[in-house]
């Protein structure tokens, strides 16, 4: 199953399409982490990224797309993918449709996570990653079970340098100016489904997990 998580800033896209991931065994792709691996390992895109990161703009187009199409040319795609960050604006969503006719993939669901800006807020000043396997904790919501470490991998937990109060409000707006032309898009070719996510991530999980059932169960044409 191909399946695309859209959303705003902490809905929680990486937290679901990690879970998601497992559950369905699909690879889960995510072009903020590859950009963050890019940055933390100097290479010439993250030199490229990490000033739009920070402040949390949108790093262009063409480099993101370039990134993910190499990502696409790796075999463990061919029976599906989770993507999550991509694609941003519509100009992304167009030029996926290109990468995915090229390999002649479609796109199976779209999920919208739906939630509510005060939750935001709260997920992000809060938000703890694992520095070595990736994973997502937060300080109240997901506290780990030793002060910062992660509970899977023993990692160090850190804080995301585009985590502080005035980067995710340019995030947020970065956001905002994008979504309605992206949700219209996906609206019109069928494929959207609205996620409710402002509870917790397993009440959540459990919904996107009930829909990719009933998708995959569902009579194609
Ligand atoms: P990216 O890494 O994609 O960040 P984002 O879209 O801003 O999303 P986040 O990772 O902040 O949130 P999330 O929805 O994944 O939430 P999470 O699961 O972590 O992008 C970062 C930057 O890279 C961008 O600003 C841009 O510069 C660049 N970039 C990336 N893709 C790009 C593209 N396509 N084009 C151009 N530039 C691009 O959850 C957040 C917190 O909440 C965690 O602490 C988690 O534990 C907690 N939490 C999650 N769900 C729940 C829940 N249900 N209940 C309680 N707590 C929860």
């Amino acid at each position: 199953m191909k399946i695309i998580l859209l959303g705003p800033p902490g809905a929680g896209k990486g937290t679901q399409a990690k879970a998601l991931s497992e559950n369905l065994n699909l690879p889960h792709i995510s072009t903020g982490d590859i950009l963050r691996q890019n940055v933390s390992g100097d290479t010439e895109l993250g030199k490229n990224a990490k000033a739009y990161m920070e402040q949390g703009t949108l790093v262009p187009d063409a480099l993101v797309t370039e990134m993910l199409a190499k990502r696409f040319d790796q075999p463990d795609i061919k029976d599906g993918f989770i993507l999550d960050g991509y694609p941003r604006n519509i100009h992304q969503a167009k030029a996926l449709d290109e990468l995915l006719k090229e390999r002649a993939i479609t796109i199976d669901l779209v999920f919208y996570l739906e939630t509510s800006e005060p939750v935001i807020i709260k997920r992000l000043s809060g938000r703890l990653v694992c520095a070595k396997c990736g994973v997502n904790f937060h300080i109240t919501n997901m506290p780990p079970k030793v002060n910062g470490i992660c509970d899977f991998c023993g990692g160090k937990l850190y804080q995301r340098t585009d985590d502080k109060e005035e980067t995710i409000k340019r995030r947020l707006e970065v956001y905002k100016k994008e979504v309605a032309s992206l949700i219209s898009y996906y609206e019109q070719a069928g494929k959207l489904k609205r996620v409710p996510a402002d509870e917790e991530a397993g009440i959540v999980l459990e919904r996107l997990i009930k829909l990719a059932q009933d998708y995959h169960d569902s009579p194609k044409v």
